[in-house]
């Protein structure tokens, strides 16, 4: 019995589905219809409006743009729904055994459906989307379109460019200054508005949790404020450097009020609610003193010595590119290598450490290329912070970033990258893609499932 309902229940489905299908084809005709009107400039009596596609207005002579616009996506969106139930209901013809058997009828009614429906189907979907709209905005025309995603005066301010007074080029030679935000800061009006709320010239908030959360999640470069940073109440001056790069600086020149701990004290290891992962133990001078210049057990350990040992008073400046207190730093300085920290402030003062140690902590996030120039570093050092968790494209952008960066015959010092065992051929692969010279390579367990991997290379010459 059910065998004989099936193809019936089936069919009446497919049928009326093809109402639905033939419905939507209605409407893409007569939208591209319209379209065709629009594209031969049927409406358009103004030329300027032609030419200037930022600021179309809404309404041409009766032509409603914006309806268009949000009409078009409705069949986008439509179409795309209908494209999932059919494909889904071939699926479901698929599986079913009377297929195998050999049901003629069933076979065509695939057939039919696949290419007579989905095949046509999607190539109207791909030809919609192929469809160049004017961009359409709400009020006042202007050269830029961010400037009217917001609605803060001081946002609108800030991203303004800024022509030179004279009316000359300046010593850039252009005519006018752009300050850049990041287009992450468009999908975060709200933070980003709440952030520039301020009296211009008064105090600012005690906010840079959410200057980092912005910036983490896109938001980067951010707008720069015209409000004044609080700093910490009783702001000691620093200890003298022969003394503060192995010092726990003083507690009172930071302000905690956006951490889980009050003191330096409080980020050690011991404390479970420290309210930092990563480095665990990085606050304590005793383990960190310990860090490149003691033999350790595993051979993924590198020392300093070794490291500068292979291009001998070669190496003077470098990145070192992990979360940390800045150490690595504070060792190089022993040997009069000048190195540049990253940090981010997750969960724990870090820059703060860093700087206070009389170290240069470098504020960026993984989002941007690096603010240093090509061919420039005699070093980049990474650990703690990227690891197996990172995206193989996102890593292959920033390797290459740092290949950028890095001089000829400088050293890029991978120091305990770790991963899973199964993922060591594909990060390995990133490593090795660039053909440096491998001076150490070393690999040692980790875990169970987890290995370091270390290595110590060299970027040829790339004399082209
Ligand atoms: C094949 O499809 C027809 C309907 O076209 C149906 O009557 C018949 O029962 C099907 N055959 C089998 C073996 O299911
Ligand atoms: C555009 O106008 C609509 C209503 O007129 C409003 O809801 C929306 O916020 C406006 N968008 C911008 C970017 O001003
Ligand atoms: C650091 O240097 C100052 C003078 O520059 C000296 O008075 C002080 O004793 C030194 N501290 C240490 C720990 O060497
Ligand atoms: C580390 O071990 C090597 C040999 O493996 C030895 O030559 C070196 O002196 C040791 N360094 C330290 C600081 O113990
Ligand atoms: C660093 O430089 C100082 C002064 O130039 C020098 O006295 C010292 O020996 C150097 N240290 C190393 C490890 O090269």
């Amino acid at each position: 019995m059910r065998i004989l309902c099936f193809p019936k229940y089936r069919f009446s489905k497919i049928l009326g589905m093809f109402q639905i299908v033939l419905g939507v084809l209605v409407v893409i005709v007569s939208v591209s219809s319209l379209l065709r009107f629009y594209s031969a400039g049927f409406f358009m009596h103004n030329e300027d409006i032609c030419k200037q596609f930022y600021g179309v207005q809404d309404v041409y002579e009766g032509f409603d743009v914006v309806s268009l616009s949000s009409r078009v996506n409705e069949v986008l969106d439509k179409m795309l729904t209908l494209q999932e139930k059919l494909e889904s209901t071939v699926q479901g013809l698929e599986k079913n055994k009377d297929l195998s058997k050999g049901n003629v009828s069933m076979l065509e009614y695939k057939k039919f459906i696949e290419e007579e429906v989905i095949q046509p189907l999607y190539s109207a979907h791909i030809t919609l989307r192929q469809i160049r709209l004017p961009r359409v905005e709400n009020g006042t025309t202007s050269e830029d379109p961010l400037i009217n995603t917001f609605v803060t005066e001081e946002i609108k301010k800030y991203i303004t460019p800024k022509e030179n007074r004279v009316g000359k080029k300046n010593i850039y030679g252009s005519e006018k200054i752009y300050n850049t935000i990041g287009h992450g800061c468009v999908s975060m009006k709200e933070q980003l508005q709440t952030y520039m709320d301020y009296d211009i010239g008064s105090f600012c908030k005690d906010d840079w949790n959410v200057a980092q959360n912005l910036m983490i999640k896109g938001c980067d470069p951010l707008p720069r404020r015209r409000c004044l940073t609080r700093a910490s109440k009783l702001y000691q001056k620093p200890y003298p450097i022969n003394e503060s790069l192995w010092r726990i600086p003083d507690g009172r020149n930071v302000r905690w009020s956006n951490y889980l701990c009050r003191n330096f004290e409080c980020l050690s290891s011991k404390n479970p609610k420290r309210g930092y992962s990563k480095c665990t133990g990085c606050f304590e001078m005793e383990k960190e003193k310990l860090k490149w210049v003691t033999n350790t057990s595993l051979p993924t350990d590198f020392l300093i010595k070794d490291a500068l040992g292979v291009k001998p008073g070669e190496i003077r400046i470098g990145l070192d590119f992990g979360i940390g207190t800045g150490t690595f730093a504070a060792r190089m300085r022993e040997h009069n290598v000048t190195i540049v920290t990253t940090a981010l402030n997750l969960g724990a003062p870090f820059n703060e450490m860093i700087a206070l140690r009389g170290l240069i902590p470098l504020y960026v996030t993984l989002n941007q290329r690096l603010p240093f120039f090509d061919n420039t570093m005699d070093l980049i050092h990474t650990t703690g912070f990227m690891d197996g968790w990172i995206d193989l494209q996102l890593m292959d952008f920033i390797l290459f970033d740092w290949d950028r960066i890095l001089r000829p015959g400088g050293l890029l010092w991978i120091d305990r990258f770790f991963c899973n065992r199964k993922d060591l051929d594909d990060y390995m692969y990133m490593f090795l893609q660039f053909r440096y010279k491998k001076h150490k390579w070393a690999i040692s367990p980790k875990s169970k499932d987890e290995v370091f991997l270390s290595a110590l290379l060299e970027k040829p010459p790339r004399s082209l």
